[in-house]
């Protein structure tokens, strides 16, 4: 017999090794994680003896008159970190235990007017960010508590003023969990102190899996090096973690899990622990338990079953350059003044904090000059994007799967952070190639006041009518030279009326009519906005083909390879942006269903998508660039009048950009600048705050934990054999708002749109017991798809 189930692991573009999403999952960039480091006795014992050695010479060198606000024993925290990096031998790790480099974190002083004029920036920026409103007041539904993001920012400038943070660590540590708490990987802001210089870990060995003897009964905790070591050498049984730091291991990693980004409990949880996509892709994530933030424990304690106990000091990665660090101060000065310069630029002002110190470096993303600003490189630069490959990869995959009879597809989705959005629509087409599957695709940005200015600008700049247009020199005194018409139309592109079709696939007539606005939720969006797939413009793809359009129409008579209910997502919940985009297609339109794997450990559903939902991020520069590229189109005296508006508040801003941190060269944070928006779903909520539970949850096993081949064979007995739901976690299948339990086209008011575009049909389950699962197959989706990761690895959702 043929074998007859097809596996693919699909990363659309997942970052990978080719530079990841620079905020990803929450957590700084992470350049040194090794799954196989150790650490042992008289590693710890050096590290110790290191920090204590220089804290006595210090002791005994200094007198005890340090006005630095958190050092005891008047030695500046950063001065030991630095001179214990500097005593490093070359080449050797820089660590230091954890206390130390958080005393050195709060012995920078605060910043008080800086951070009043950061939270100012910052509320300029945040009106982009498409679903304030409802973070504010959630549908039911939405599993998390509201978030006032503009109330907490105005609250925090009250406390400022009042006094009531002490440290910059401090200030930094509320405004980080503001951001966590909106739970939308695409809202995101990577602060300085917490991201530019030192990393917290935990010691490494400590990472943890959560496993179940069989994948339903309810999973315990175990070190993931056990785990890996039993499945190798079947006379070692290792015991489950019992406490770590003194609570139930239960409690301490939910309790923890809680700092994680994500809007699904289930999926923060998972996000704890390494995870198999992301390590087989080239990603060093060993799991937010491993490397998320330090809590202020000396040592991770943990207890187990057989009751021994594990304890090794946390670790605090001093990364940034120590040389000349010497106080909190210092460590300010050389840390918390933006990038380093990439271009002549205007110096900025010294902050406040120290009169004597010298002009810090201008930012790279504020006030360049405008030749910079408009150079296509500054938007793509550092990112390897090929969405051919993808797209030609995936089709071959797909044919020679179909050449070798395969009639199941397994899109394993797992720890995928998302990639260019277009892959998203292109990979729902390579698997509905009929011309009558058309993504839906709809989103819609919200209607801040920046945004209707740029897109009036960008009308008169397509009618020929700004200024710059009207007087050459003009054009390249603000632009620089060699940069033209179309360089402007490139960064426009997100604000044109005449590239961008209504929900009912019509042109609109006029800025005016896409900016709308419509209110929702007490706040006001464009219309649903929808791409042209044909139009290289409107998909801001020109030259890329999605299948069914274009150069590729011709794949709209290709007969649709698998049928919908042949076709699952394997889901962990870590699945965002991209990733999303291609899962509310294949289960909304295209009626496939989905299996969660992992979660808190109890029984009940789990959602498949945990990341955010929507449609595309901008960072915080994406945004800047395109409010200078418009500003600069204006006449003098527009310019002046736009000066006080938000258009050339955003354009000018610069606090943002000398207080954030910059990962891979780009400042790390930015806005979800569009939301994405079921097909019919009247009351138009955002995606994210839309619950959709999978079809179907199983838990990992240890032999899944190093045997991918083992989760795909857990997927398939259950998704495609009759009666494999059977073996489903209890109460995790037949959720209303899964395709199974009759969920598809179900809007966020509850109510099921039964017009909505063609319908798949989700109700089948397999074809029988014929299906059977066998080994050999999967090995040419793990290779071909393995390769492909790396190949497609790109960031970022659409940038143009
Ligand atoms: C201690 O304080 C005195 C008086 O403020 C100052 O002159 C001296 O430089 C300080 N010593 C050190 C090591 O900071
Ligand atoms: C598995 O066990 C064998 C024999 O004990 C050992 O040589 C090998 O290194 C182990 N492999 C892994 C991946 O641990
Ligand atoms: C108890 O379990 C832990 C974790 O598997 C293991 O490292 C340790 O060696 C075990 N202790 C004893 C005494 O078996
Ligand atoms: C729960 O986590 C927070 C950080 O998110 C931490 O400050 C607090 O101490 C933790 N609580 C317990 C009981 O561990
Ligand atoms: C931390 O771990 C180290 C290494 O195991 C140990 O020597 C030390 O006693 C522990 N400290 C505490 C406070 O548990
Ligand atoms: C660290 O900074 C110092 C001075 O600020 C510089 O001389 C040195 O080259 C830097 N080291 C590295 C590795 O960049
Ligand atoms: C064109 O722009 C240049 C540079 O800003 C300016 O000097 C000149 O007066 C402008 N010409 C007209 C006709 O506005
Ligand atoms: C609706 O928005 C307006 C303006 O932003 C605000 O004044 C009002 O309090 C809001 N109403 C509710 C019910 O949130
Ligand atoms: C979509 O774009 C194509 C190519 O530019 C164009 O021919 C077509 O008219 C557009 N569709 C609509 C509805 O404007
Ligand atoms: C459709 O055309 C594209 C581009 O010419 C080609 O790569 C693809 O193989 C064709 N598809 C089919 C089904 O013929
Ligand atoms: C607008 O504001 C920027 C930044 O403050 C300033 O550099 C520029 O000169 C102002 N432009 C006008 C026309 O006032
Ligand atoms: C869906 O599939 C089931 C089982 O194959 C079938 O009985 C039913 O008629 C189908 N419904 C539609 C709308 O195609």
């Amino acid at each position: 017999m043929h074998s007859s189930i097809l596996l693919l692991s699909a990363y659309c573009g997942l970052s990978a090794a080719a530079g990841p999403h620079p905020w990803m999952y929450g957590v700084p960039d992470y350049p040194d994680l090794d799954m196989n480091e150790v650490m042992t006795q008289a590693d710890v014992n050096d590290m110790v003896a290191a920090a204590e050695d220089i804290t006595t010479a210090s002791a005994t060198a200094q007198s005890t008159n340090s006005t630095s606000p958190s050092t005891t024993a008047g030695q500046e925290p950063c001065a030991i970190v630095s001179s214990v990096i500097a005593a490093l031998p070359s080449g050797a790790r820089p660590i230091v235990p954890a206390e130390l480099g958080v005393r050195c974190l709060q012995s920078v002083p605060l910043d008080t007017n800086g951070n009043l004029r950061l939270i100012d920036d910052m509320k300029l920026f945040v009106k982009w960010q498409s679903n304030i409103a409802f973070l504010k007041n959630p549908p039911t539904g939405y599993t998390e508590r509201p978030m006032d993001i503009v109330g907490e920012l105005d609250a925090m400038k009250n406390q400022l003023s009042s006094g009531e943070f002490r440290t910059e660590y401090d200030f930094q540590m509320k405004m980080m969990d503001l951001f966590n708490s909106a739970y939308d990987n695409h809202f995101a802001w990577q602060p300085d102190i917490l991201a530019s210089a030192i990393q917290f870990q935990r010691p490494p060995g400590s990472e943890l899996v959560s496993v179940s003897t069989d994948g339903v009964a309810v999973p315990e905790i175990y070190i993931y090096r056990d785990v890996i070591k039993a499945n190798n050498d079947t006379s070692f049984k290792p015991s489950a973690v019992s406490m770590i730091d003194g609570l139930s291991a239960k409690d301490f990693l939910t309790n923890a899990s809680i700092q994680g980004d994500f809007h699904d409990a289930d999926t923060r949880w998972n996000a704890m622990f390494p995870s198999q996509a992301l390590i087989a892709s080239g990603t060093t994530f060993l799991g937010a338990f491993r490397s998320g933030m330090y809590t202020g424990q000396p040592n991770t304690t943990m207890q187990f079953v057989n009751g021994s106990t594990y304890s090794m000091p946390n670790l605090a990665v001093a990364f940034g350059n120590f040389t000349g660090v010497d106080s909190g101060r210092t460590f300010f000065r050389k840390f918390c003044t933006g990038p380093p310069p990439i271009v002549q630029a205007p110096a900025q002002p010294a902050t406040p904090l120290d009169n004597s110190a010298s002009a810090p470096p201008a930012p790279s993303h504020v006030g360049y000059p405008k030749a910079e600003l408009i150079n296509p490189n500054l938007a793509v630069g550092g990112y390897y994007i090929n969405v051919q490959s993808f797209q030609n990869t995936m089709r071959d995959f797909i044919r020679k799967s179909k050449a070798d009879g395969k009639t199941k597809m397994i899109f394993d989705l797992r720890g995928n952070g998302g990639g260019n959005a277009i892959l998203g629509y292109d990979t729902f087409k390579q698997v509905y190639p009929q011309a009558e599957q058309e993504p839906f695709g709809g989103t819609r940005f919200r209607a801040n006041d920046a945004l209707n200015q740029a897109g009036k600008i960008t009308q008169d700049f397509l009618a020929g009518k700004t200024f710059a247009q009207s007087n050459q020199t003009a054009f390249q005194e603000a632009f620089g030279q060699g940069t033209t018409e179309d360089d402007i139309f490139g960064f426009t592109s997100s604000f044109n009326y005449q590239h961008t079709l209504d929900a009912n696939n019509a042109v609109f007539p006029s800025w005016e009519a896409m900016f709308g606005p419509e209110t929702f939720n007490n706040d006001t969006f464009t219309p649903t906005l929808r791409y042209n797939y044909s139009d290289g413009i409107s998909t801001t793809y020109t030259g890329f083909s999605v299948i069914g359009f274009n150069d590729n129409k011709n794949e709209t008579a290709t007969p649709q390879p698998f049928k919908a209910q042949d076709m699952v997502m394997l889901h962990d919940g870590m699945c965002s942006s991209t990733c999303a985009i291609v899962s509310e297609l294949l289960k909304n339109q295209g009626a496939v269903r989905t299996i969660a794997i992992g979660g808190r450990p109890q029984p009940g559903p789990m959602q498949g998508v945990g990341g955010t939902k929507g449609a595309q991020v901008f960072s915080w520069d994406d945004i800047q660039i395109r409010m200078q590229a418009v500003y600069f189109l204006g006449s003098p005296a527009q310019r002046k009048a736009w000066n006080d508006t938000d258009l050339g508040r955003t354009a000018f801003a610069t606090q943002l950009f000398t207080r954030s941190a910059y990962q891979g060269g780009r400042i790390a944070g930015g806005v979800n600048l569009k939301d994405n928006l079921r097909q019919g779903d009247a009351s138009k909520t955002p995606l994210e705050f839309v619950y959709e539970a999978a079809d179907c949850r199983m838990f990992f096993t240890a032999g899944m934990v190093s045997d991918v081949t083992l989760v795909w064979k857990g997927v398939a007995d259950r998704m495609f054999l009759e009666g494999g739901m059977g073996k489903c976690v209890e109460g995790s299948t037949g959720d209303g708002t899964s395709v199974s339990g009759g969920g598809q086209f179900r809007g966020g008011d509850g109510k099921i749109n039964e017009q909505a575009g063609l319908k798949g049909n989700g109700s089948a389950a397999g074809d029988g017991p014929s299906q059977q699962f066998v080994g050999g197959a999967s090995s040419v989706g793990v290779k071909s798809w393995g390769w492909m990761a790396v190949v497609a690895g790109l960031v970022m959702g659409m940038l143009w």
